[in-house]
C-alpha cells in the first residue's frame, strides 16, 4: 500500500515531534503493510510551524540525511499539504519541488474545515492551465461538503481529485466526516484513501484495516484506491479511470449499516 498523505517530517508541523517520533512512525507504517509513504508537511497555513518555505526545505535534507542513516525500508516521497491561499499559483510555480508530490503535476490542497470558496472551480481551472492537478485532501472532513457532496462533485468534475482519510471511514472525526466519507465513495468521488498520519496515539500510520470497513466494494475498486491511483500520482502519469461520478442515492444501502452505527 502506498500512504500518499502523513505528517513524518519532524518538528516541522503538529506531526511527528522528533527524529525519532519520526522514525517510529515509519516502523509502524511498515509493519502496517504500508511500502511507500509520501510525507505531506502543513505548508501557507497557520499549523506549519517553519514559515520560510527555504526552512522546510533544509528541515526536509536535514531529515532525508537521517532516514539515509536509519534501518527503514519504506520508500519515502516528498510532498506537502498546501493550504488554500489566494496567492496559491505563484508560490507552487516557485516552489514546484517542494509542494507538489514527488515534483509532479499533483498536490495535495487543504481547504478550510467550514467552507469551500466560491470561486474554487475557477482555481481549479486555472491550476490545470498551468499544470497542476490539485488532489483536495480529507474532503469528507469539510462541512460544506458534508452538507452537500454535490459541492465535492462540481470540483472533481473540474478536475480535481479526492482523497479521504482512512480514519474517518471508523469514526474517528465523528458521525458526520464518517457518513460524508460513505456517501463520497457511494457517489464514486474518491480517488484516494490515505491515513493523514499525525502519531502514533490519534491518527496514527495505517491503512490495512480499511479494507473491513468496505465489505461492498470490489477489491480492485480498493487496491485503486490505495495503490494504483497513489503510484500513478508518484509517477506523474494520468490516474487510471474510476468510472462515472454516481447520484442515485437509495433509500438504503449497505453503507448505511456504518454510517449508522453509532449515531
Ligand atoms: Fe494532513
Amino acid at each position: 500500500m502506498i500512504d500518499l498523505h502523513g505528517h513524518y517530517l519532524p518538528a516541522v508541523d503538529d506531526g511527528a515531534a522528533d527524529l525519532e517520533a519520526s522514525l517510529a512512525m515509519l516502523r509502524h507504517a511498515e509493519k502496517d503493510g504500508i511500502t511507500t509513504a509520501v510525507v505531506t508537511p502543513h505548508a501557507c497555513n497557520a499549523l506549519c510551524k517553519v514559515k520560510s518555505l527555504d526552512r522546510l526545505r533544509l528541515c526536509w535534507e536535514k531529515w532525508r540525511a537521517a532516514i539515509k542513516k536509519s534501518d527503514i525500508n519504506i520508500e519515502i516521497v516528498s510532498g506537502a499539504e498546501v493550504y488554500f491561499t489566494s496567492e496559491l499559483l505563484p508560490i507552487l510555480k516557485e516552489n514546484r519541488d517542494l509542494l507538489t508530490i514527488n515534483n509532479s503535476s499533483y498536490f495535495l490542497l487543504e481547504f478550510p474545515n467550514d467552507y469551500i470558496y466560491a470561486h474554487s472551480k475557477d482555481f481549479i481551472f486555472k491550476l490545470l492551465t498551468e499544470g497542476f492537478i490539485p488532489i483536495i485532501s480529507h474532503a469528507e472532513r469539510n462541512s460544506e461538503i458534508q452538507r452537500s457532496p454535490r459541492v465535492l462533485r462540481d470540483l472533481v468534475k473540474a478536475g480535481a481529485l479526492c482523497q479521504i482519510n482512512a480514519g474517518s471511514l471508523r469514526g474517528d472525526f465523528g458521525n458526520q466526516a464518517r457518513s460524508c466519507a460513505y456517501d463520497l465513495i457511494q457517489g464514486n468521488l474518491v480517488h484516494v484513501i490515505a491515513s493523514d498520519a499525525h502519531d502514533l496515539e490519534g491518527r496514527k500510520p495505517e491503512l490495512a484495516y480499511v479494507t473491513a470497513l468496505l465489505p461492498g466494494v470490489a477489491p480492485e475498486k480498493i487496491a485503486m484506491y490505495l495503490e494504483e491511483i497513489p503510484d500513478a500520482i508518484i509517477a506523474d502519469q494520468a490516474i487510471p479511470d474510476i468510472g462515472e461520478q454516481l447520484w442515485h442515492h437509495h433509500k438504503h444501502s449497505f453503507f448505511d449499516l456504518f454510517k449508522k452505527r453509532d449515531s
